[in-house]
């Protein structure tokens, strides 16, 4: 993956977490890290630890262990420096600059489809992650948005007589290959589905997140892109005068693997 486009700064992932606010419940984060209990001086090694909010949370609860994140794009691993006090340094999931069987807990969220050889890095988190430890990888299912596709598939028939929908690197890698891909690298992966609806109030926020996908990510004619986010806006903005919000579906997956 290029960063330079989508995540140079963390502008865009951003503008995505925002959407996933509107819903009731803790955030992702709280919820994934919820999920294991991990002595309080074990190493945590975050992969594609974006803007830190794992680290930070971690920091948070207390953690008193080496934290590090890694990310291959610098603004990302900065940003997440500063927010969460914890090294960082720019690394490629698929070659990590970390000894062998060292991590305690190893953090792979919602990075693994950005990465051109899934396989290898997998196997790279099951290589650093020490016996005993855990890796935590997250992933989206195959219906992660599906409201956004319906309605940009109505949008685009309308105005260019084909139907267009998001084509982004999430959907390289979702719940169906890592549900086949962890058992053949892990000896024990257990699943968690934490998927939830966010309602949003704001058409706004709704055509950021569009927006926020790399423009080769929605395959309309560069003529047509701004009448194609603008009608997008104003069917999402009659929704919610309709009905009070517009429904996002998330399909977050977790596994734990060890
Ligand atoms: C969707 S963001 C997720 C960030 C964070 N893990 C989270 O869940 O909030 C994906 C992150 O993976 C990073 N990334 C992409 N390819 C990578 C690679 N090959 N190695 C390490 N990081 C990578 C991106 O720069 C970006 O920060």
């Amino acid at each position: 993956m290029n960063v330079s486009g989508n995540y140079e700064t963390d502008r865009n992932l951003r503008t995505r977490q925002s959407i996933w606010a509107y819903g009731a419940g803790a955030p992702f984060f709280r919820r994934v890290l919820d999920l294991v209990s991990v002595p309080e001086t074990a190493p945590v090694v975050d992969v594609g630890c974006g803007n830190g909010n794992y680290l930070a949370e971690l920091r948070r609860r207390g953690h008193r262990g080496p934290l590090l994140g890694l990310d291959l794009s610098p603004g990302m691993a900065a940003t997440a420096a500063a927010a969460s006090g914890a090294p960082t340094a720019v690394a490629d999931a698929q070659f990590l600059p970390v000894g062998t069987a060292t991590a305690g807990l190893t953090l792979a969220p919602h990075m693994l489809y950005h990465v051109p050889d899934i396989p290898l890095a997998v196997a790279e988190l099951r290589r650093i992650t020490a016996p005993g430890g855990l890796a935590v990888i997250t992933v989206n299912t195959p219906w992660h948005t599906h409201e956004v596709d319906a309605l940009l598939a109505k949008v685009t028939t309308d105005l260019l007589g084909h139907p267009v929908t998001m084509a982004w690197d999430g959907q390289r890698f979702r719940s169906d290959r890592a549900g086949a891909l962890l058992p053949t690298v892990f000896d024990d992966v257990a699943k968690h589905d934490l998927g939830w609806v966010a309602r949003v109030t704001s058409a706004a926020a709704m055509r950021g997140y569009v927006e926020s996908i790399p423009a080769t990510g929605l395959a309309v004619p560069d003529e047509c892109r701004a009448e194609v986010l603008a009608e997008f806006e104003r069917r999402v903005a009659a929704r919610i005068e309709a009905t009070g919000s517009f429904p996002v579906t998330s399909g977050a997956v977790a596994y734990v693997c060890g």
